[in-house]
């Protein structure tokens, strides 16, 4: 009986999970990363770095003895696959189409014969009998039929090629099988192209914006945000074209000016559009508001009695009352018919058609702000900083709090006022059903990761989904880039980067070292290693580069620090490892930038001001907004720079004329007025 749940269990476990197809990163079956545990396996053979813990250990163990199966040669092979489960890359084994198995991809490779490892499970055990066999097809995604029979292979499978034609699978690209053995990835992978002498920028815009975001139509076009609170849909020139940014200042297509509260840690932090917004019109914007000038804007404080803070005593951290700043999120809708074409969406009502989440902020710094819709599951992450000041109540380590957080909402499901109230949530969203509270009843339903500082600047590798990563503003020494996994713990305040840290003070208490299993970040900095001539240094990541424009940089990512001292490009070797090597990467301005660059006095290079975010087009072009406009990367050649890959016809002459268009469609100006600096706004405390 207790045999029966437990298989019970793993196949319900595994069959339920929605795993998304295109994986490719050390990832577990429930979608979250491998851990390396205190204690090592007994049964299974994965000690370092696996996806299971003793429990999962001792479940795999009583799977096995479950299936009686005596026989020495299948027996083994049989325990090498069940504790497969436990193989750092057992999310992408153990998928096929979207579909979870029960058992892993078996190498079926029909190339050569040298390792074909489903036709040695077939001539191992074909004639063994195994009780609740995890071969029956219906097991490979239909529910599984729980029996207690016991079967042969050949009584379930015709012949060899059926069983492998179902249960094996070719390594093929990137995508990985099991033969018997750890996964271990192809380093001979043609990743390792030659790296670029350096990136050029060409400038197309004077403005400075905070966000950008593609039109989910496939267009040029992109919506650019500024801190201020206006949206606006621009038309994204051609590369090579000559011309610059079309965005009509004086129309913009949402103006929330009025509900934002503007200052310099303040304002429009990021937008959003919902995966079929060019069908349903459905926008989303991320702000600050102020309570004491909008008294109807007011949510529930992040200091409260659920997380150790008392409310009253934040006014001795402060200038500001408790809570008087709030982090809201809210959806408008831009007017789309479904007669008139995507392509002339004019504006969107600035009356919010919803308030997703109001949060009052317990200081002024660290409160990220950033929205994106994950591009597989379609749910929206938001993504919060700890509150600032060195986390004196250590918000990012407690379950219980949003602040040092990476959200995850529903928001096509908007449940009713009561059911909010029921459930305790914070807002107008539902809790998808594969959130992490569901494996951890200590954390608040809300949360996907934790233990962060200051995520700025978040994005989702358009080629591999999986690889969901975030700057993470670091305190004193260290800024990192974390890849984000389900309910991964990404270590501040307990450390910055893999030194422990001691806070200032610490009224909310502290996290002991030896109760989580930190992740460590992929890439980073140190702040002594960089040239800081503004005494401060704050991470602004970026994406990684899919665009063909400049072939040196395919498959890098790009990230830079806030004040422009340095950008960088993470090169991942092997490809799929997570094990990335990191490049201060040179930098120029095209000399027939469609708006001349400023130069550092002196030198070709381009003084960019404030690096706020990134952005990427539709081209999977990448954009740097700074606080002296938007620059976009071009070839290569344009600043004179050699790239081996770059192919001369396309893009290396470019018609260099200046900046022309009616002169309403062309940014005016550099418009000081909106150029306020968002002074340390990201990376200092308050
Ligand atoms: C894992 O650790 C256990 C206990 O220390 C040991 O028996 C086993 O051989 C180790 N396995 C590997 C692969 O190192
Ligand atoms: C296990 O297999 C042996 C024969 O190999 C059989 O005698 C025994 O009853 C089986 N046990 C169970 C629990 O099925
Ligand atoms: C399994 O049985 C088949 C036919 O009964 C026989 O040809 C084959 O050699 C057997 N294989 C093993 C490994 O015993
Ligand atoms: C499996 O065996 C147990 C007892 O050994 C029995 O209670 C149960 O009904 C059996 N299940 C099936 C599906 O035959
Ligand atoms: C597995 O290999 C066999 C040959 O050994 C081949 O006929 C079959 O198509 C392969 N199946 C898959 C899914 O690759
Ligand atoms: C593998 O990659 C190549 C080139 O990138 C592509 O043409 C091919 O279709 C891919 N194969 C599979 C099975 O995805
Ligand atoms: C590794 O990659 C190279 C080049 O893509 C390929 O020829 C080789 O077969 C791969 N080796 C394995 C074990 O997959
Ligand atoms: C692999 O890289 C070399 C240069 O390092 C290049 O000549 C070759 O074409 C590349 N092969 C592929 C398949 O990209
Ligand atoms: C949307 O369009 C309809 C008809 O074209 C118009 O009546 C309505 O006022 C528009 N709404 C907004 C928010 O612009
Ligand atoms: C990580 O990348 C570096 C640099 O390419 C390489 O030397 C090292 O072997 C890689 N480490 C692993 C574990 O693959
Ligand atoms: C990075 O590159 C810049 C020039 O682009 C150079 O001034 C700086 O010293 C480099 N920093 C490091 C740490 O190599
Ligand atoms: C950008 O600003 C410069 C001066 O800083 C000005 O000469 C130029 O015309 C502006 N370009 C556009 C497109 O607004």
């Amino acid at each position: 009986m207790m045999k029966m749940n437990i298989l019970l269990l793993l196949s319900l476990t595994l069959f339920l999970l929605l795993i998304s197809p295109a994986l490719s990163l050390p990832l577990c079956t429930d979608l979250s990363a491998p851990v390396t545990h205190k204690t090592p396996l007994t049964f299974c053979n994965y000690n370092g770095s696996s996806c299971c813990d003793s429990t999962d250990d001792s479940n795999i163990r009583k799977q096995f003895e479950s299936m009686n199966v005596s026989q020495p040669a299948c027996a083994s092979v049989l325990k090498s696959i069940l504790c497969s489960r436990c193989d750092p890359f057992s999310a992408e084994l153990f998928t096929i189409k979207t579909v979870a198995r029960q058992v892993p991809v078996l190498c079926n490779s029909t190339v050569s014969s040298t390792n074909n490892y489903c036709e040695t499970v077939w001539d191992t055990c074909q004639n063994v009998s195994i009780t609740n066999s995890p071969f029956s097809p219906s097991s490979q995604g239909e529910a599984p039929t729980p029996t207690n029979s016991s079967n042969k292979l050949t009584d379930i499978w015709q012949s060899r090629s059926d069983f492998c034609n179902i249960i094996g699978g070719p390594s093929v690209n990137n995508s990985v099988c099991f033969d018997g053995k750890k996964v271990s990835l192809n380093i001979t992978t043609n990743s390792t192209k030659s790296p670029p002498t350096g990136m050029c920028l060409e400038k197309i815009a004077n403005g400075s914006y905070l966000d950008m975001v593609a039109h989910t139509d496939g267009s040029n076009r992109a919506f650019f945000s500024n801190q201020k609170g206006q949206v606006w849909l621009a038309t994204i020139p051609e590369v090579g074209s000559g011309r610059g940014l079309e965005l009509d200042e004086s129309n913009p297509f949402l103006d929330l000016t009025d509900q934002v509260h503007f200052d310099t840690q303040f304002g429009l932090m990021s937008i959003a559009l919902h995966p079929n917004f060019a069908q349903n019109g459905r926008f989303f914007a991320s702000f600050n508001c102020d309570k004491t000038r909008t008294p109807s804007c007011a949510g529930r404080c992040a200091c409260n009695s659920d997380v150790n803070c008392d409310p009253s005593k934040l006014t001795s951290d402060s200038a500001a009352q408790p809570c008087q700043y709030q982090s809201v999120v809210a959806e408008y809708s831009a007017n789309v018919s479904s007669s008139s074409r995507a392509s002339i969406i004019p504006t969107a009502s600035p009356v919010e058609v919803r308030r997703i989440l109001t949060m009052g902020l317990p200081f002024t710094s660290h409160h990220a702000g950033q929205i994106l819709f994950g591009p597989n599951d379609g749910y929206l992450y938001f993504m919060m900083g700890d509150g600032g000041g060195g986390d004196p109540y250590n918000f990012a380590q407690n379950k219980k709090s949003l602040l040092g957080k990476i959200m995850r909402f529903d928001v096509d499901n908007i449940p009713s006022e009561s059911e909010v109230t029921r459930l305790g949530l914070w807002g107008n969203y539902s809790i998808p059903s594969d959130n992490p509270y569901i494996e951890d009843k200590d954390l608040q339903p809300e949360i996907w990761a934790l233990g962060l500082q200051n995520p700025w600047r978040c994005s989702f590798d358009s080629e591999r989904p999986s690889y969901f990563m975030c700057g993470d503003v670091g305190q004193n020494d260290y800024e990192e880039v974390d890849i984000i996994t389900k309910n991964g713990n990404y270590g501040w305040r307990v450390y910055e980067g893999t030194t422990i840290y001691t806070p200032e003070k610490s009224p909310g208490g502290n996290t002991s070292i030896s109760s989580i299993n930190p992740i460590f970040s992929v890439m980073g900095y140190k702040h002594k290693d960089i040239n800081k001539n503004e005494g401060s240094a704050s991470i602004t990541g970026g994406f990684f580069y899919r665009s063909t424009t400049d072939p040196c940089l395919y498959g890098s990512y790009l990230y830079g620090d806030l004040y422009a001292h340095n950008l960088w490009a993470g090169v991942e070797t092997p490809e799929n490892s997570g094990n990335f090597t990191t490049s201060n990467v040179t930098f120029g301005c095209a000399k027939d930038s469609p708006v001349p660059c400023d130069l550092v006095p002196g030198s070709e290079l381009p003084t960019l001001g404030y690096l706020f975010s990134y952005g990427q087009d539709n081209n999977k072009d990448v954009y740097l907004l700074s606080s002296s406009g938007v620059y976009r990367i071009v070839p290569p050649s344009r600043c004179g720079y050699t790239c081996a890959y770059e192919s001369r016809t396309e893009g290396s002459t470019p018609a260099p004329t200046s900046p022309r268009g009616s002169s309403s469609n062309m940014l005016k100006g550099s418009c000081k007025s909106l150029l306020l600096l968002l002074l340390l706004f990201i990376g200092l405390s308050y």
